[in-house]
């Protein structure tokens, strides 16, 4: 009998505004944005069915609309294209809506990446999962990320965080994290700090968005204070979990683009590009 996996839910925060995209972002999601033909949402969407998951629970907000209609059939296109050469180029979507579940929830104010999560919960219900931010579009040759991340978590039971060395001058923009080097790569986390200027960061490593949480976070998250931009921030609760010894950060095989910001989504674009025409 093939094994159970032991994650089965990805969570997607996608509430967010896109203001840098804006505007192209003014009517459209920016999880919508496309890399080459693929929208940034289904390169996550394919990441975590990679590692074994079959829902996808979305939080959604007003405007965003155009992402249940991706993971939907589209009849008429479908039947407009049927028999045509471009019917393969829905072959790949067409299998992600047969073989997932998708379930959406709205997230009423933008109040943090932490809300947003605590808004999932009623998706999620009482057990560990994934999250995915779909903006940090990560690629990998092998296992990607995500697979990589659940392996940790069949190991450490406990949540997992992925990480990268970042320039020490950027630790601004990410949680930051340290700990105990327990494997090569492998850290038990004792600190995380949501946006350190670069004079109080504990170390350059920081938090991509990917994440599996053990789902004690939810009640975590519901005492936890706004913090960071007054907003109720998920590295605050992590740090509550790695206050017992609970939260691993793994350097992740891959790479990663910042596709939230102009450069990385450009690099991405370009890269992901030369890759097609190379092969
Ligand atoms: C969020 C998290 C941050 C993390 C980052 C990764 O920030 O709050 O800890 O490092 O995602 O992309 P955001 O980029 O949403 O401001």
């Amino acid at each position: 009998m093939k094994k159970k996996p032991l994650i089965n839910v990805c969570l997607f925060p996608a509430a967010g505004y896109g203001t840098r995209f804006l505007p192209a972002t003014k009517s459209m999601p920016k999880e919508m944005l496309p890399i080459l033909t693929k929208p940034l949402i289904q390169y996550g969407v394919e990441e975590a069915m990679e590692a074994g998951m079959n829902t996808m629970a979305i939080v959604t907000g007003r405007g965003k609309r155009a992402i249940e209609d991706h993971f939907d059939v589209s009849y008429e296109l479908e039947h407009q294209i049927k028999g045509t050469s471009k019917e393969k180029m829905l072959a790949d979507i067409r299998h992600i809506i047969d073989k997932c579940v998708f379930s959406y929830t709205r997230q009423i104010e933008m109040k943090g990446l932490g809300h947003a999560i605590l808004t999932g919960k009623a998706l999620v219900g009482h057990q560990p999962f994934a999250v995915i931010l779909a903006d940090d579009l990560c690629v990998n040759e092998n296992e990607g990320v995500l697979s990589q991340m659940v392996k940790l978590y069949e190991k450490y039971q406990c949540s997992i965080v992925a990480i990268e060395e970042i320039d020490p001058q950027q630790t601004d923009k990410y949680g930051i994290i340290a700990g105990a080097e327990i494997e090569p790569g492998i850290y038990r986390v004792s600190t995380m700090i949501e946006k350190p200027a670069p004079e109080d960061a504990p170390s350059n490593l920081a938090i991509i968005g990917r994440y599996i949480l053990t789902p004690d976070i939810f009640d975590i998250l519901q005492r936890t204070k706004p913090g960071k931009a007054g907003e109720i921030q998920i590295t605050d609760a992590l740090m509550e979990q790695a206050k017992s010894g609970n939260v691993i950060a793994c350097k992740f095989n891959g790479k990663r683009y910042d596709c939230g910001s102009i450069d990385g989504y450009v690099q991405a674009t370009v890269e992901l590009y030369n890759e097609m025409k190379n092969n």
